[in-house]
């Protein structure tokens, strides 16, 4: 519209406050990008922003809301507003993990995994997509390595969630490649952050002593790859190795070691 003034354009990361989402937050302020932060613990959101604030540029804007509730789209959609802000690209990164078979975990906790894994990626992006779509913007989606799995017995719902994301992402992808919007999906293998101890993971095993890229490593490649416009980022030499031999792998096999190792995780002392 005439005589308005253009909206700030900023990148806006969910789950900002820990974790890869952090390492995400701390990448694209090295490169100069305008952030929202979104996560619920606010105090670790102003350590980070005052950590990764430059003087003579915006400070980022935190929002501290809990993705879970109904009325958090909206609000994202009136503080960007408020703030006269514009989101080009959008980093649907909020997420967590449980481990444990699927008919002894409480369901509940099952359903807000859903709701924050799947539903409300689905509804940050929909509600945003009419900015990102203005500015030809960007969108990075949070998957895993084991969205490419047959399945993940131990984390099913966990599992099924990715493979949602992992699929929601390609398709979205190439509805909007036409439109100048790039949609790419990072799909990480076992990264040391919070996650592990939100998932329920124990301290001892293997696994969570991961020699896979750390947290930073997992978010300067999903950067570059962003930025060069790569569907797909599977971090890490060992991590592309396997996605590349799943599909030649029998499923009751690939099964059977996920099963047994989601068994170690939550066994080990
Ligand atoms: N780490 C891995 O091994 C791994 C592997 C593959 C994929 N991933 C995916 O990577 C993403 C980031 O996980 P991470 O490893 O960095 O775990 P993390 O350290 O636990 O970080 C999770 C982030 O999500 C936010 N979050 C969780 N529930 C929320 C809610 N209800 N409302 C708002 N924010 C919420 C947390 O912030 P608050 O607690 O402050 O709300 C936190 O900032 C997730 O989607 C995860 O599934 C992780």
């Amino acid at each position: 519209m005439p005589g308005t003034t253009p909206r700030r354009k900023v990148t806006l990361i969910t789950g900002a406050s820990s974790g890869i989402g952090a390492e995400l937050a701390r990448v694209f302020a090295a490169k100069g990008h305008d952030l929202v932060l979104v996560a619920r613990n606010r105090d670790r959101l102003e350590a980070l922003a005052d950590e990764i604030a430059v003087p003579d540029r915006p400070r980022p804007l935190l929002l501290a809301i809990d993705l879970l509730a109904p009325s958090a789209g909206p609000e994202i959609v009136e503080a960007l507003d408020a703030e006269g802000a514009s989101v080009e690209i959008l980093v649907n990164n909020a997420g967590f993990g449980l481990i444990g078979d699927t008919a002894e975990l409480p369901l509940s906790e099952q359903l807000a995994l859903i709701d924050i894994n799947d539903r409300m990626l689905v509804e940050t992006t929909l509600r945003l997509l009419p900015q990102i779509r203005e500015a030809k913007g960007k969108i990075l989606n949070l998957a895993s390595i084991g969205a490419y799995c047959p399945g993940g017995p131990g984390m099913a719902v966990y599992y099924a969630s990715k493979a949602f994301v992992l699929s929601f992402s390609l398709s979205l992808g190439h509805e909007l490649r036409s439109q100048g919007v790039g949609v790419t999906v990072l799909c990480p293998g076992v990264t040391r952050t919070g996650f592990q101890e939100r998932a329920g993971f124990t301290e001892a095993t293997g696994l969570m002593r991961s020699k896979g890229p750390s947290a930073r490593q997992v978010a300067e490649e999903a950067y570059a790859g962003l930025m060069a416009g790569k569907r797909e980022i599977v971090p890490g030499i060992f991590n592309k190795i396997l996605v590349f031999a799943l599909p030649f792998l029998p499923k009751s096999m690939i099964l059977s070691l996920l099963y047994g190792a989601q068994q170690t995780r939550r066994e080990s002392p």
